[in-house]
């Protein structure tokens, strides 16, 4: 349908008119421009499924076209895209009509947004200031909808939205659908006739299981839940549909009749009732009590802006993709009398979170070398809003995701930052190629000290092996002093580098010989700040033995394998001592790790800045308080998260918790989404109703513990 020649040209214009101010005058390129350019993009959602822009951009397309409309209506043409609902009808299934017509939703961003939406009610419905709207607010679930008409309590139709009049039916497929029920007992409140909305959704684990088995079986991957779930529901062949296992949520009821025609809806009262009685028939919906807010209802904006800032930052930990959460107007009455405009209700509106995936152009890759000499590629990009924060650079991984997935310089990359997870490159966008991209040449020597790069058998990474390369003592430097290592609080990666560049650093024992005289004398640093420095590296010499193994950047040896072989020696020499049989014998350490920390032991260099790190007074020793405890993998507890609140009565909290260790479990400082079990003694306070909120939390008494962990 569009060329890439001419998708190129399209994606091109979007990027301009994005950043074009409002025209002040009718101008009729601009808004063709505009029409031109949204088209493409409802043809790249709604047919291909494969969008080239993030909502929000559309969204921002969009509205532009809205505005400069209403300013110059003569700019207004009868197929501008603002003069029909977007549709993903094809040829493919036989076209219905909906009872009620599924409209979108307006969408807001900000709490503005939220209060224009509720100022507009006031004023449409002309209610006074202080009259109390109620709202209902649920998550905006991404997969596709869906409508569904039962007759006589059975399902009798199910249809896409289509272009919001007309649907596509695909009956066959969702009858398919374990929770959707064939038949369900509407006529106990009177109602012949009813027409459901919902979204038919894929769950994030099993989107996660289904691409692993079809990345073993060698099909194509599924770029996202939603997608496998638009596609699950108009496959040809319903074996199809039930196979990708997707949940029907139901969201709205439409319309219901009795066997006269007479409209039942204002009897349920209110949308919140409606959505318990489908639940009541069997139907997934939104649920709503007092542990887990799915849908929980809000008298103020204030209190909604807030709720839904706090789904959006917990949004991962859901187990369905939601790109917002839906605000609507509880009363059903209120919802009537508001109506709906040509495009969405006036009683609903979404709030839509921060995108997660943007498209961006890839300008240059960097080389980074890392402490264990790793060569990291890194992709410079335009900076782009992700989910809140400015991008400008991705990894690459390593040579082979560069080649799998056919990056090139000058390409417009799909780039996702999910939660905190460190943004990557989904894939480049070969459709806006135009020839002058270039393939990315991986260097065959080290950026920093040009000696010869290797790439050993089974790794993925290319290495530089030059144990003196300057790039890697600064990387081995900044691991030393980091967090989960040495932890050394106020020495970050810039004053490593300054302090190397000063050549007061060589190595990791130099850190611990700084001349703090000198260091009060730097411009950005004082008397203060030099004296905080001592103290904070006076600290880190007596360090638990566990992390100075992990701080010295030996491959492979992370976190837990420098537990491992930290609970099992006294003091760190010992290690210099062992065989491979020996390092084996630890369950968990294969013969990778054993080979690396033999070489680095092997290694004079290592020994002689060990040995004068000792002498400065690094702890090289293990005491038994510091030994790490072997976690009990048999335990009835094990890999279960554990904490105690409230006192008590049959042993102190140091006891309980070294039992819940004992039994395999690892214990919280606090209630948090990781929690798994909460013993509950005497008064327990705030940190009950917190986990009790979160829904998730095993609630224990103090003898059912003891019971669980055997007396
Ligand atoms: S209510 C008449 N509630 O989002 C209004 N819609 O972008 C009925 N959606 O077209 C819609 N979750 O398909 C509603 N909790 C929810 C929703 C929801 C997802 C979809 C719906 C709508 C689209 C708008």
């Amino acid at each position: 349908m569009y060329s890439p020649d001419e998708q190129r040209q399209l994606f091109n214009l979007t990027k301009e008119l994005l950043k074009t101010p409002m025209p002040e005058k009718a101008d009729a390129d601009f808004a063709a421009s505009l029409r031109k350019t949204i088209a493409y993009h409802e043809w790249r959602y709604y047919v291909l499924n494969d969008p080239v822009i993030s909502d929000y951009e559309y969204d921002m397309l969009f509205k532009k076209l809205q505005k400069l409309e209403a300013a110059f209506p003569e700019l207004k043409t009868p197929d501008s895209p603002t003069q029909r609902v977007s549709s993903d009808l094809t040829e493919d299934f036989p076209t219905v009509e909906h009872l009620v017509p599924m409209l979108s939703l307006d969408n807001s961003y900000n709490k503005a947004d939220l209060v224009d939406f509720d100022q507009r009610i006031r004023n449409y419905l002309d209610l006074p200031e202080d009259y109390i709207i109620e709202y209902c607010v649920e998550p905006k679930y991404d997969g596709g909808s869906i409508g569904l008409i039962y007759e006589n309590d059975l399902l009798v139709r199910g249809a896409t939205r289509g272009d919001g009049y007309k649907g596509e039916e695909i009956t066959p497929n969702l009858r398919t659908l374990r929770s959707i029920p064939l038949r369900a007992a509407f006529s106990k409140r009177g109602i012949a006739k009813v027409e459901l909305r919902g979204e038919a959704i894929m769950r994030k684990d099993i989107f996660e299981k289904i691409n692993k088995a079809r990345e073993n079986d060698g099909l194509p991957l599924f770029a996202n839940p939603r997608n496998a779930a638009t596609g699950g529901l108009r496959t040809k062949d319903p074996n199809e549909t039930a196979e990708r296992k997707l949940d029907a949520i139901i969201y709205h009821l439409g319309y219901a009749v009795d066997d006269q025609g007479n409209d039942l809806l204002p009897i349920l009262g209110t949308h919140s009732a409606a959505i318990d009685f489908l639940n009541e028939l069997g139907f997934i919906v939104p649920i709503h009590n007092e542990n887990f807010p799915e849908r929980t209802i809000f008298h103020n904006i204030n209190d909604i802006v807030n709720h839904c800032q706090e789904w959006q930052d917990h949004r991962d930990d859901y187990p369905y993709e939601i790109d917002g959460m839906v605000i609507k107007v509880n009363n059903i009455e209120l919802q009537n009398r508001l109506g709906s405009t040509a495009h969405h209700p006036r009683w609903a509106i979404a709030f839509k979170f921060k995108a997660k995936q943007a498209t961006t152009k890839l300008i240059k890759v960097e080389f980074q070398v890392g402490k264990t000499g790793v060569i990291t590629p890194v992709a410079k990009v335009e900076p782009v809003q992700l989910a809140g924060v400015t991008i400008s650079s991705v990894s690459l991984h390593n040579e082979d995701f560069i080649r799998n997935k056919d990056i090139r310089l000058g390409d417009t990359v799909l780039v996702e930052r999910a939660g905190d997870v460190i943004p990557y490159i989904v894939k480049p966008m070969e459709e806006l190629r135009d020839g002058s991209e270039q393939p990315i040449v991986f260097p065959t020597h080290c950026p920093v000290c040009h000696s010869e790069l290797v790439r050993l058998e089974d790794e993925a990474a290319w290495r530089c092996e030059n144990p003196e390369c300057p790039a890697q003592i600064v990387q081995r430097m900044i691991h030393h002093v980091s967090k989960n290592a040495m932890d050394i609080e106020g020495l970050g990666e810039s004053t490593i580098e300054r302090f190397y560049e000063l050549g007061w650093l060589h190595t990791i024992a130099d850190i611990y010989r700084l001349d703090y005289d000198k260091i009060a004398q730097l411009e950005g640093f004082g008397p203060k700040s030099a004296e905080n420095l001592r103290k904070a590296i006076e600290k880190a010499k007596k360090q638990p033995l566990h992390r100075l193994l992990h701080s010295l950047s030996i491959h492979h040896l992370g976190v837990k394998a420098s537990k491992l072989l930290a609970a099992e020696i006294n003091y760190l020499f010992d290690l210099a001592e062992w065989d491979e049989e020996r390092f084996t014998r630890i369950k968990d350490i294969g013969p990778a790790l054993a080979h690396s920390v033999m070489r680095f032991f092997q290694n004079e260099k290592n020994i002689k800045i060990l040995r004068e790190m000792e002498a400065l007074g690094v702890n090289m020793h293990q005491t038994e308080e510091d030994r790490p405890k072997a976690v009990n993998t048999e335990g009835p507890l094990f890999g279960k998260t554990i904490l105690f609140t409230g006192s008590l009565a049959r042993m102190s909290r140091k006891e309980a918790q070294a039992k819940a260790e004992a039994a395999g479990a690892k214990n919280l400082s606090a209630v948090s989404k990781n929690l798994n079990i909460l013993v509950v003694g005497e008064s327990p306070g705030s940190k009950l109703k917190k986990a009790q909120a979160l829904g998730t939390v095993q609630i224990l008494t103090e003898d059912e513990f003891l019971e669980l962990t055997g007396g």
